[in-house]
């Protein structure tokens, strides 16, 4: 396994490789078996694995959560090694960045719910990120985990507004035995706000298994509800969408697929969550 940090390095590691035999997978480090999971799942379908670790400061909307962020590139680097990626790209924010990145984009109606509504600019965060990335490393398929459901639509809508050749491949959710997501961010949890946090995948799951006899607008109370009958957990939004554009729904009718997405705050630390409905 390759490590590089350098623009120039990327491109003379990469100049041989057909893009179709490439695949990337973007992260911020911190890595966990969610990731690893992306790894793997590139490593069967690419003859050369990329790996990025970025912890990219655009997509930040808080400053303290920027400064907290957990990085530990070593462990990371070790992680990738066993998982078996070719490549791994830790560049700095110059190295992203040589000049500021000042494209707005406009994502319409699915970029202004949930993660766009209470956290500003950071979808175009993502979105310069994950451009920057695929210009250097022109992969031929990309990966990202269904736990970010919106980001991936993002990411999409990105894709085709600027022409890339790359598809975008979604893979499911990995969760500790007690459900909760696997998140960078669980680390910075206590340990009364990490013995709480389940409870939220437990009440998007109760949530599904009473959408069989109960209205939208009934689930949506009774998530909210269960999630907050802990003290220690405070719900952002929880919203039931439809999952192609990520609009409220109002009846079990009104989308084939359907997808329930949670944010809440557990303490200082944000976490979200999602569930198929339909
Ligand atoms: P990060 O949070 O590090 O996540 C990197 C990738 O891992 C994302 O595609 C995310 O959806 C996926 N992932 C995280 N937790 C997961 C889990 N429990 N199961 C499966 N996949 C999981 O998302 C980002 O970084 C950034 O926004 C990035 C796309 C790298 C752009 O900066």
């Amino acid at each position: 396994m390759k490590c590089v940090t350098g623009r120039l390095e990327l491109r003379s590691e990469l100049s041989l490789v057909e893009r179709s035999d490439t695949g990337f997978v973007p992260t911020m480090g911190a890595l966990h078996k969610g990731h690893l999971s992306l790894v793997e799942c590139a490593r069967k379908e690419c003859r050369v694995v990329v790996v990025s670790i970025f912890v990219n400061p655009a997509q930040f909307d808080d400053r303290n959560d920027l400064r907290n962020y957990p990085r530990m590139e070593d462990r990371d680097v070790e992680l990738l090694k066993s998982a078996g990626a070719d490549i791994v790209f830790i560049p700095s924010v110059e190295e992203v960045y040589p000049e500021p990145d000042t494209r707005l984009f406009d994502f319409g109606d699915r970029g202004r719910v949930m993660e766009g509504a209470t956290r500003p600019g950071h979808f175009n965060g993502v979105a310069q990120v994950v451009s920057r990335l695929f210009d250097l490393i022109n992969p031929g398929r990309a990966y990202f985990g269904k736990k970010d459901f919106q980001q991936i639509a993002i990411v999409k809508a990105m894709v085709s507004q600027l022409g890339y050749k790359v598809e975008i491949v979604g893979c499911d959710t990995v969760r500790d035995e007690d459900g909760l997501a696997l998140s960078s961010r669980n680390l910075l949890l206590d340990t009364e706000h990490r013995a709480a946090a389940p409870m939220i995948y437990t009440a998007l799951k109760e949530g599904v298994r009473l959408s069989r006899s109960e209205s939208v607008e009934e689930i949506e109370k009774r998530v909210r509800q269960s999630v907050e009958r802990s003290p220690l957990l405070k719900v952002i939004y929880f919203e039931i969408v439809d999952a192609a554009t990520l609009q409220q729904v109002r009846s079990w009718d009104d989308a084939t697929e359907i997808q329930g997405c949670i944010a809440v705050k557990a303490g200082n630390i944000r976490l979200i969550d999602n569930i198929q409905f339909r």
